[in-house]
């Protein structure tokens, strides 16, 4: 069974998510849960035909982006392309550039690279696996240009917000991955999401914020409206966008 299977039939019910080593089990607190999703003919079709050319597995070994791409063209990383539609616009728009999205959601995984076969884009590659374990084990120091993070799961129970993906330690992570003068863009349709956002990136060494304003920017016109965003507008949702430098 593939990674991709596996995703497509996982039961997502567990709160947790508990593994079992050899001595104890450890808790591992994760942003997302894993949905039972079924892929479509044309989601399989499409992991099937372009897996090969557009797919990266998961391995605990740092990816060559250049060999990956064929060029040394800046990258950009998005975490969670939900079904991928504003990712290959934005890689369409930018060929100058590389792009690598990740998602759990292997039917989103189907649909994004469907689409992008459709498409036609060659800048882009997706990874189907835990973002978070990509970025520790996959993602070379000062390789990316740009990480984005577009309406991650808000996590809206008080209970549950250790479960939302900004976390200080994340960043921290995030922290060297990034070029000097790369930028971390994070946009949310959850005002109190917002705000945990803007107060871990003020406090996180080594980014300044580039908002004229100081704390939120109007949305960048480079970015597309998302399948979430669209369904926040409708719900009469805000949107906030955050946008901070790697300045050393
Ligand atoms: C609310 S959806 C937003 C999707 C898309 N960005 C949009 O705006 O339409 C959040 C997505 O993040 C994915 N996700 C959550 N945690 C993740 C992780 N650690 N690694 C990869 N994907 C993750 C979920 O599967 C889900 O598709």
């Amino acid at each position: 069974m593939t990674e991709h299977d596996q995703s497509a039939t996982d039961n997502g019910t567990e709160e947790n998510n508990i593994e079992n080593t050899k001595e104890k089990y450890i808790r591992k607190i994760r942003s997302f849960v894993k949905r039972e999703g079924r892929m479509t003919k044309r989601q399989q079709t499409a992991i099937d035909d372009l897996w090969p050319t557009m797919g990266v597995d998961y391995q605990e070994q740092q990816i060559d982006f250049t060999e990956l791409f064929g060029n040394a063209n800046p990258v950009v990383l998005e975490i969670g392309f939900g079904m991928g539609k504003s990712l290959i616009e934005m890689a369409k728009n930018a060929p100058e550039k590389n792009f690598l999205g990740i998602e759990v959601h292997g039917p989103g995984v189907g649909a994004c690279l469907a689409d992008a076969g459709e498409a036609g884009v060659t800048n882009l590659r997706v990874m189907n696996h835990d973002a978070v374990e990509v970025l520790e084990f996959m993602i070379p120091d000062q390789s990316l240009s740009t990480f984005q993070l577009y309406f991650p799961d808000p996590w809206h129970k008080a209970r549950h917000h250790k479960r939302r993906i900004v976390q200080p330690a994340f960043i921290e992570n995030m922290r060297p991955k990034l070029a000097i003068g790369g930028v971390i863009h994070m946009a949310t349709d959850w005002e109190n999401y917002a705000e945990h956002m803007l107060e871990v990136l003020q406090a996180a060494t080594d980014f300044k914020n580039i908002s004229s304003e100081g704390d939120y920017a109007p949305r960048p016109d480079w970015r597309p409206l998302t399948k979430f965003e669209s369904r926040g507008h409708r719900l009469g949702h805000g949107v906030w966008d955050l946008l901070f430098e790697r300045i050393s």
